[in-house]
């Protein structure tokens, strides 16, 4: 492994690193959310089958091309050059760098909520009470506290109301524990925190399983999974759904697993490393993001939680759920520091490629790339948190960033590995000092099926949901939507307009980010001229 520009200390290190960057809160809270609302057990055909067509391909792609372009550097703007020349190499550098650096900007936020209700459970602050199972009318009394409690901490209820809230507190400390973990560097940090707390994570999500499979009549609870709505299996729409969870929990397409692997030379492995930190994150995913939240919240709540939403099922149902067991209060604090060391191991891999590129890109020092860093996420997350009215803000960065920018990563990764390196190149090369051989039915989807399947995906998933999310962005058209349902058209009409922000400011990033990465590359070739 190398072992100069602060690289991995070790092979299982890095395996650690790479899966705890994708074990994150789409495991544990994004993945339960997708089955229950997209068809319960069914959703795992399409989430099995996007796994192995999309997901694998990806993640092999990923690690192949980061350790082959690693000779040029070890950020994306660096590693594409590889590959790419021109503007084609600057707009994958710029979107390559800003993937990451913006999903944290959005999911810091939501760790920190996970930070809050491990506090919150161990103080005894969300015991809203105990009934008994089929008493409906204590159960909506409670789940209505915990969406009070819920929606006050967030300040979802009104804009500006999180910084009134206790959650700025817990954001700032998030902050600090990813940069300080950031700052320590890839194996002091990243690789070192890595090896502590996936253990920690496998032991407390164990824990919690025992528990909730030990609850009596938990087999109706699980029946879910096994007695799945086949029917959603027509809709489009549970297909796209499946795609866009599987990129977003094994972080294919966010330019991370390529970052990482640059620091790989030809005689170290890819191809078991790559499929090892996928099969990794599936299982936490499947295991303990699908046994312990879908079968203990129908359990309790019945069929209502399909009506949850994500955060709804995760923050809401949940906790009313561990409010109702016995010893609920240490296993919802157990649960929510799983939540919490997962999305925290995967926010630090989200700031590395960022703060890799200004090391190499401009030769400033960890501290300085670090602090700039800081100040570049922090002034963007402000205004996330601030207008976080029914989550607006947040909705809309992840839609563009991310969904609709990992697909379009991903895309470009898999298709340069298909047009510029050629699949059987790309494979000669994975398989070079590899520990097992690159599995040939990959190599035949790649060459058949995975690139075109993912342009079908991404072009459906566009053009199912892109009107609805422009349509966000009109302050006439939802205004005249909340009038028709007789809601405040004031209200529809802020929220249009931060929508609108949101993505002019997603807009003014790329065009910076775009000029520093031009400014990088240049900047590097007029030292090291060939
Ligand atoms: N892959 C990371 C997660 O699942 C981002 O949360």
């Amino acid at each position: 492994m190398n072992s100069s520009h602060d690289g991995w200390a070790t092979r299982i290190g890095l395996i650690l690193a790479v899966a705890s960057g994708a074990i994150g809160l789409g495991n544990f809270l994004r993945f339960p959310g997708q089955a229950v609302q997209n068809g319960g057990g069914a959703f795992m055909v399409p989430y099995i089958i996007s796994f192995i067509v999309l997901g694998i391909p990806v993640c092999l792609a990923e690690w192949t091309m980061g350790r082959m372009g690693g000779k040029h550097g070890h950020s994306s703007p660096f590693i594409f050059k590889e590959y790419l020349k021109g503007y084609s190499l600057k707009i994958t550098g710029t979107i390559g760098v800003m993937i990451p650096v913006m999903i944290y900007v959005y999911y810091v936020f939501i760790e920190s909520w996970c930070l809050a209700y491990v506090y919150y459970f161990l103080i005894g602050g969300l015991d809203l009470g105990r009934t008994a199972a089929g008493n409906l009318a204590e159960q909506k009394e409670i789940i209505s506290q915990s969406s009070d409690f819920f929606l006050n901490l967030t300040g979802a209820k009104e804009n500006g109301a999180s910084f009134e809230s206790s959650i700025l507190i817990f954001f700032l400390l998030c902050f600090a524990f990813n940069f300080y973990l950031v700052y320590r560097g890839l194996s002091k940090g990243l690789e070192a925190f890595a090896k502590l707390a996936m253990p920690l994570m496998g032991i407390c999500s164990t824990i919690v399983l025992i528990r909730v499979l030990t609850i009596p009549g938990i087999e109706s609870g699980l029946a879910v999974m096994w007695n799945p709505d086949w029917s959603t299996l027509k809709e489009p729409k549970v297909w796209i759904n499946a795609a866009g969870q599987i990129f977003f929990s094994l972080s294919t397409g966010f330019g991370i697993a390529l970052v990482f692997s640059s620091f790989l030379k030809k005689k170290d492995d890819v191809v078991l490393s790559s499929l090892s930190s996928a099969s990794l994150n599936e299982f936490a995913e499947v295991v303990f993001g699908g046994m312990i939240t879908i079968p203990v919240a129908f359990l309790f709540l019945g069929a209502t939680v399909t009506s949850f939403g994500t955060f709804g099922m995760g923050f809401i149902a949940l906790p009313a759920v561990f409010s109702m067991m016995p010893g609920g209060n240490l296993f919802g604090a157990l649960w929510y520091l799983v939540l919490f060391l997962a999305a925290l191991t995967s926010s630090i891999t989200m700031l590395q490629p960022g703060i890799l590129f200004l090391e190499e890109g401009f030769g400033f020092s960890k501290r300085k790339s670090s602090f700039i860093l800081f100040l570049f996420t922090f002034s963007l997350c402000l205004p996330i948190v601030y207008f976080n009215k029914d989550f607006t803000a947040l909705d809309i960065a992840d839609f563009y960033i991310g969904t609709i920018m990992i697909y379009i990563l991903a895309s470009i990764q898999i298709f340069v590995f298909y047009f510029k390196i050629g699949v059987d190149r790309g494979v000669n090369d994975a398989n070079q000092g590899s520990l097992i051989p690159f599995p040939g039915s990959i190599r035949f989807l790649m060459k058949y099926v995975t690139p075109w399947f993912l342009l079908f995906v991404f072009i459906s998933f566009c053009y199912m949901n892109l009107p609805e999310y422009l349509d966000k962005m009109s302050p006439e058209k939802m205004g005249q939507i909340a009038s028709n349902k007789g809601e405040s058209v004031t209200d529809a009409e802020t929220k249009a307009y931060i929508a609108r922000y949101v993505v002019l400011g997603l807009v003014a990033v790329f065009i910076l980010l775009y000029f520093t990465v031009s400014r990088a590359l240049s900047k590097k070739s007029e030292e090291n001229p060939v």
